[in-house]
């Protein structure tokens, strides 16, 4: 079973979680939006997620899914967001269309992580909200690697 594995980062959490999803599932690859159309001919199953900023996932990763509703209902498909609120679910309900998240196998909240570096123009804001966990000595954010993998488990049945 071919997997594919469609993302939108904008700080490189959801390029890390679909990365490992890769790594964990047989038969996949990874598309990230930004850079590609992703071409699902001879795909059986996909995974669609991105980062959640001001509540809205990316829009070209929007615009994807609308395209292709029609034939990502038909296969095995999962959901998920990289963002800081615990109450993921919003998210997934107010950035897919419903028929996607009724069917999907799993839609989840992988969590989120700073990664400066790799924020490009957002850089600042994340290096400021990284500066707020430290003053508050609070444990730095970071993705929740067991839930990756147990989306990643479910696509390796079969
Ligand atoms: C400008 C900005 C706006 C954000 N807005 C939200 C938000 O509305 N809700 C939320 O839960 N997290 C929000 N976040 C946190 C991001 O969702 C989180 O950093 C996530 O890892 C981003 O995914 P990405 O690294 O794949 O781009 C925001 C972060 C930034 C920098």
């Amino acid at each position: 079973m071919k997997t594919l594995i469609v993302y939108s980062t904008l700080g490189g959490a959801s390029k890390k979680s679909a990365e490992i999803l890769a790594e964990n599932i047989k038969d996949s690859s990874i598309a990230d939006i930004k850079k590609e159309v992703p071409d699902l001919n001879g795909i059986d199953a996909i995974i669609i997620g991105g980062g959640v900023y001001a509540a809205h996932i990316g829009r070209k990763l929007k615009k994807f899914v609308k395209k292709n509703l029609n034939k990502l209902v038909t296969i095995p498909h999962a959901l998920f967001v990289c963002c800081a609120d615990p109450d993921f679910m919003k998210f997934i309900k107010s950035n897919f269309p419903r028929r996607l998240v009724e069917t999907a196998i799993s839609a989840e909240g992988f969590g989120f992580e700073f990664v400066p570096e790799r924020a490009g123009k957002f850089n600042f804001i994340f290096g400021s909200m990284l500066k707020t966990y430290q003053k508050n000595n609070m444990d730095k954010p970071s993705l929740t690697e067991e839930r990756i993998k147990a989306v990643a488990e479910k696509f390796n049945r079969d």
